[in-house]
């Protein structure tokens, strides 16, 4: 076989992407994926199954709980969890088949098997205890993470389940006991939440979603805690005894002192990721990792062998789908004899709960950390005429600006929708806008986007509709 120009070890958001961008360069390309559906974390046990049951979940409960207020009459909503599970599996299925039709057009070799990096140029395949030596002029590592576990407590995704076990109950647990208050324990605690199960969430640290504003984190505790949610700060999980019908959980304070036991019917545990590199032969091949175990890499993208690369989340930075992306297309780029390049200073963080929670740039701490004098702007929803017609007014819109230039350090959102909502500010950012720039730009009435604009404002102390 011809050698390829390049390989790329991983068909998730980092490897399909880098994949598709290096064919449009004119390059040969392969992909080696080991799973039975290409995809990765991402589309098959991550994002996209998450946000299916996100939906459908919120549909059950605005069915139960908001339709009447609105005059539209319902009989009492009925969960069908298989029907549920079934409508996520389409999900699924659909961008899977996506990323094979994506293959195909951009005429990229699928190499089903586990790859191996043997030296520069070289990878070996293995599937079915056959395998096959793979040349190329390039590589690229994008072989992702995988679940953090807890020492002494045996995930079996059924009882004490990972996010796998989590999106694929075969019913709603009377009781869902979550370690972690991150973005999946948050995200997947209220799905099931809606679908009626009672959700305790033991955090290690004294604040929920760690990384996030600390203001937005408090307000969005007090709103899940109004949604039915406990949370217990400060503490952790040391053991979980499986031996009785229900699960017994010892639950000791984070600084120390009595524990305490807790029973719930399912356990999560959503503790963080960790870089998968198992069966790659990367110490062998000489690639080097960092004290974290991800794949060390200088400013563009190369390991420490030549020839060799590494992105998303078995790399440094946020485990993020659209990190991992736009590493992807740099790094093509960058192999292709281009000036890739991705500012990680402006990449959004989305909580896909309800309502949302987005986020990019500095956070107040960083910025107080930093010692950089800014101006604050917020903006409640409660003042935005779109949201009180809809009565959906929980969250504000905070703007972070240096105090000196103008210029929007960070962007900070509570509210339905506000996934969608920061996209504006991303741009402002990238172009490295103020927040004078943001208030002079027309936005459309009514829309909640209209609380971006007035948060703009406020930073000038001269909002409008407040
Ligand atoms: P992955 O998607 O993990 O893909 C790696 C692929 O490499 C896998 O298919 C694996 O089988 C393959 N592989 C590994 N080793 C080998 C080998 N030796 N040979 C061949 N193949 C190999 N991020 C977001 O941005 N938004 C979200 O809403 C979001 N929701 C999430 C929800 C959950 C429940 C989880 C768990 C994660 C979520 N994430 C989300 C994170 C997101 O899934 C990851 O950041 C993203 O998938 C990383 O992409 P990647 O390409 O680096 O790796
Ligand atoms: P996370 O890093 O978001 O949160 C883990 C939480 O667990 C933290 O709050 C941490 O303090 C806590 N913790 C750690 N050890 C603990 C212990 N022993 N006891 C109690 N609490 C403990 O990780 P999570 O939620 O597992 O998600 C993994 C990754 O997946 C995230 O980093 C995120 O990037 C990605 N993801 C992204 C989503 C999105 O973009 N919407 C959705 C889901 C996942």
């Amino acid at each position: 076989m011809a050698p390829f120009d390049l390989v790329v070890i991983g068909t998730g958001p980092g490897g399909y992407v880098c994949a598709v961008r290096a064919s449009q360069l004119g390059m040969k390309v392969a992909v080696v994926e080991k799973n039975a559906t290409l995809g990765g974390t991402c589309l098959n046990v991550g994002c996209m199954p998450s946000k299916a049951l996100l939906h459908a979940s919120e549909m059950f409960e605005e069915a139960g709980h908001s339709f009447a207020k609105m005059g539209v009459s319902v009989s009492s909503p009925k969960l069908d969890l298989p029907a549920m599970m079934n409508f996520k599996q389409q999900g699924i299925d659909g961008n899977v088949k996506g990323v094979e039709f994506l293959m195909k057009k951009n005429k990229v070799d699928v190499l089903k098997g586990t790859g191996k990096i043997l030296g520069t140029g070289k990878v070996e395949v293995s599937a079915d205890g056959k395998s096959q030596l793979i040349e190329t002029r390039n590589i690229v590592i994008a072989t992702g993470s995988d679940i953090a576990r807890l020492k002494g407590i045996e995930i079996d995704e059924k009882r004490i389940v990972s996010s796998t076990g989590a999106l694929s109950l075969d019913k709603v647990p009377g009781k869902l006991l979550i370690v972690g208050a991150g973005v999946i324990g948050l995200e997947l605690g209220s799905v099931w939440k809606r679908l009626g199960a009672e959700v305790v969430v033991v955090e290690f640290l004294d604040r929920i979603l760690p990384g996030m504003d600390g203001e937005i984190a408090k307000q969005f505790q007090r709103i899940l805690e109004k949604q039915g949610f406990a949370f217990k700060l400060g503490a952790k999980v040391t053991a979980v005894d499986t031996s009785g019908k229900a699960l017994k959980a010892t639950i000791e304070p984070a600084a120390g002192g009595a524990a305490e036991t807790l029973e719930a019917d399912v356990v999560l545990v959503c503790i963080g990721r960790v870089p998968y590199t198992e069966g790659l032969g990367l110490k062998e091949a000489g690639v080097a990792l960092d004290a974290r175990g991800r794949v060390q890499i200088d400013p563009h993208f190369a390991t420490s062998l030549k020839g060799v690369y590494a992105i998303g989340d078995v790399v440094a930075g946020p485990m993020l789908a659209h990190k991992a992306e736009d590493e992807a297309v740099a790094v093509a780029e960058i192999i292709a004899g281009q000036a890739g390049h991705v500012n990680y200073d402006v990449i959004p963080g989305v909580v896909y709960t309800t309502p949302e929670v987005s986020s990019v740039g500095k956070t107040e701490e960083e910025l107080k950390q930093a010692g950089v004098a800014y101006t604050v702007g917020k903006f409640p929803f409660t003042a935005n005429g779109r949201s009180k017609v809809n009565q959906t007014t929980d969250g504000f819109v905070k703007i972070l600006a240096d105090a000196k230039t103008d210029r929007v350090l960070g962007v900070h959102i509570i509210g339905i929708e506000a996934g969608e909502m920061i996209h504006e500010a991303c741009v402002l950012m990238e172009f490295g806008g103020s927040a004078e720039d943001l208030a002079r730009t027309c936005h459309a009435h009514p829309t909640r986007s209209e609380a971006v604009k007035e948060a703009a404002l406020a930073v000038g102390k001269r909002a409008i509709h407040m």
